[in-house]
């Protein structure tokens, strides 16, 4: 079977990492979530950590330079069976340069599927979201919640809110999405690769839409 390669488009708060983990767990792909990357940076104090807080702390967008070096150096790792983007590419240029890099690594990406979310419905979720401090796994205090209000389920490390989980912090966010993000939805669909999620309903439901699109993409690549 032939790589699966995919990234994930949605606004803040749109369910990405919550079904990113639970594909990553289906179909052993590789997990690349740029924020993720970046919190670890911050919270270790490595050099890109030091340049990419100040953007991150106020909703903006870290420098695409940044960005592209930190993913091109993630491709070269194993590939297991494909992997999976998440946060990321966040611009048109970023989009490019991933084409060029899939290119010269003779790989090729199988779908962007996009995670399509009111942005009332992601405030709500992001002002409620905990992440835990060792592994960043999610949780939500209504939808989702930890058997213990304040310790993550999976390892027991201590929950807290994100600094960007702010209330002035997600509308800047939301801003920053609408405009240099939504483009690279029109990217992908002039690459006939785009496929929509209707992410306004349960994680359960979302991961099985996710899923039977997946084997759609794998089915009309066979014929
Ligand atoms: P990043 O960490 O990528 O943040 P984001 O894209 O804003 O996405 P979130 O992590 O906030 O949300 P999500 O879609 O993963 O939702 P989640 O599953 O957690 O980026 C952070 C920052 O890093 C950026 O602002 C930027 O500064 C920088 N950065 C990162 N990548 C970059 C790039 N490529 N270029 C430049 N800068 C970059 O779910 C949210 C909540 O909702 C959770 O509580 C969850 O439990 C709950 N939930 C999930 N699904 C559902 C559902 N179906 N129903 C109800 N609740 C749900």
């Amino acid at each position: 079977m032939s790589e699966l390669n995919i990234v994930l488009l949605g606004p803040p708060g749109a369910g990405k990492g919550t079904q990113a983990a639970r594909l990553q767990e289906d179909f052993g792909l590789q997990y690349i979530a740029t924020g993720n990357i970046l919190r670890d940076a911050v919270r270790d104090g490595t050099e890109l950590g030091t340049k990419a807080k100040e953007y991150m702390d106020r909703g903006d967008l870290v420098p695409d330079d940044l960005i592209i070096a930190m993913i091109k150096e993630c491709l070269q790792h194993e590939r297991a069976n494909g992997f999976i983007l998440d946060g990321f590419p966040r611009t048109e240029r970023q989009a490019q340069a991933l084409d060029e890099e899939l290119e010269q690594l003779a790989r090729t990406l199988n779908a962007a599927l996009l995670i399509d979310v009111d942005e009332q419905a992601v405030v709500e979720r992001l002002s409620q979201r905990r992440v835990c401090v060792k592994g960043q796994h999610n949780f939500h205090m209504a939808f989702d919640p930890p058997k213990h209000p304040d310790r993550c389920d999976v390892d027991g490390s201590r929950l807290v809110q994100r600094d960007d989980d702010r209330p002035e912090v997600i509308q800047h966010r939301l801003r920053q999405y609408r405009e240099k993000t939504a483009p690279v939805i029109g990217y992908y669909e002039r690459q006939g690769i785009l496929r929509r999620v209707d992410g306004s309903r349960s994680p359960d439901e979302v991961g099985d839409q996710i899923r039977a699109t997946l084997a759609a993409v794998r089915f009309e690549e066979q014929v």
